[in-house]
């Protein structure tokens, strides 16, 4: 049942405060600010490393997930996509855990990258979304998102719900690992528990803007995201979003790389979109910004109240977020990402739900 909504897709965009609240009770307490102990399974004190796999929208939350766990945990990740990993040779050891992530818990590769793990002697963790599901099962560790079905093929609440898993997790294993202090245990939970008054904030003020930009984003061909740290997977994922459900091509990019081959793209018919919260890498992102609009690019700036009174440069758009805690930014600034990529979709009167060629779980390799 899709409610008021147009879509599936729309429905589970505006469900993510309600789903990551539900999320992060499995894992965190919101009287005491604290994480909850995590399975024993997974002994994150004695690591010595964690290896990660998923496939598409689940690997690039891994992928921002590696970003927390050194962070926080200063646990080494060895992270590649479910595809790859198998077939790397990579070596492992039994002081390393594996963690895979799967919407579905059905996806072949990912199960497949699993089952090697496993007879190598790793410990195994899974972070899923169905419960009953093969990936599930064969995991000695569970970590369920808790997000409900997701019908839509692009996946949205699946991808902010294992994020909050994931960082859950890191600050976890911080703790474990006493990389944390218990101060710093609490500031990170206390931000994590604003999160959905956050999202449900930026979901109801953003919406009418970024509805009239889709209008204009549906008309080009081309659109280049860019981000730096944990913004460099969401610049992927805005990317996949984009591409899977409106055809419209588009790549995300390390801001940093820009000047080693993309720049060549820039002019006036690739929008460059740029996803920069005020944080430790702003000043350098900004400075590819200025390389895009020194060449004609045209930007769309994601970015947050900080962000749009340090940048004076001129943007075909600025969308413009509260200023968050760095944890969560990642969670925020997926909504323009995917509320982006919706309407531009609607207004090409894709097929939104069941965009061509794809299957919400692709079970065959
Ligand atoms: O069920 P899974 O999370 O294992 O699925 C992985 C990918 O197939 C999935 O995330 C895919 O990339 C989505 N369609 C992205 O929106």
């Amino acid at each position: 049942d899709k409610g008021n909504h147009r879509h599936f897709m729309e429905k589970e965009i505006y469900e993510q405060p309600e789903v990551i609240s539900h999320a992060l009770s499995n894992y965190v307490d919101f009287h005491s600010h604290t994480v909850k102990p995590v399975d024993a399974a997974i002994d994150f004190k004695n690591l010595r490393g964690l290896a990660i796999s998923a496939c598409g929208t689940a690997y690039l939350a891994g992928l921002v997930g590696k970003y927390w766990f050194e962070r926080y945990a200063r646990l080494p990740v060895e992270i590649d996509v479910a595809s790859e990993f198998r077939y790397r040779e990579m070596p492992l050891s039994k002081d390393q855990a594996a963690l895979f992530i799967s919407q579905s818990g059905e996806t072949a590769d990912t199960l497949a990258c699993l089952r090697y793990c496993h007879d190598e002697g790793l410990k195994i963790g899974a972070i899923v979304n169905v419960k009953e599901s093969t990936i599930a099962r064969e995991a000695d560790a569970v970590f369920p998102i808790l997000a409900g079905p997701e019908i839509g093929v692009a996946s949205t609440k699946a991808f902010t719900c294992q994020l909050a898993v994931l960082a859950s997790l890191a600050i976890a294993a911080g703790k474990a690992r006493g990389t944390i202090s218990p101060d710093e245990e609490r500031q990170l939970v206390k931000s994590l528990a604003e999160m959905p008054r956050i999202m449900s904030l930026v979901l109801n003020a953003i919406q009418p803007q970024v509805e009239t930009l889709a209008r204009d984003l549906s008309k080009y061909k081309d659109v280049l995201y860019l981000g730096r740290g944990t913004s460099y997977p969401l610049a992927m994922e805005g990317a996949l979003k984009l591409k899977e459900i409106s055809y419209i091509h588009a790549e995300g990019y390390a801001a940093g790389e820009l000047k080693h081959g993309p720049i060549a793209l820039i002019d006036e018919n690739m929008p460059v979109i740029v996803i920069a919260p005020h944080d430790r890498f702003f000043d350098k992102t900004v400075s590819n910004m200025q390389e895009v609009a020194a060449r004609g690019g045209r930007i769309i700036f994601i970015t947050d109240e900080k962000g749009a009174a340090a940048s004076k440069l001129e943007t075909m758009a600025t969308i413009v977020l509260p200023n968050v805690a760095e944890i969560i930014a990642p969670m925020v600034f997926s909504l323009p990402i995917q509320l982006l990529a919706y309407h531009t979709a609607v207004f090409m009167g894709t097929d939104v739900d069941q965009p061509r060629n794809l299957a919400k779980s692709v079970t065959v390799e």
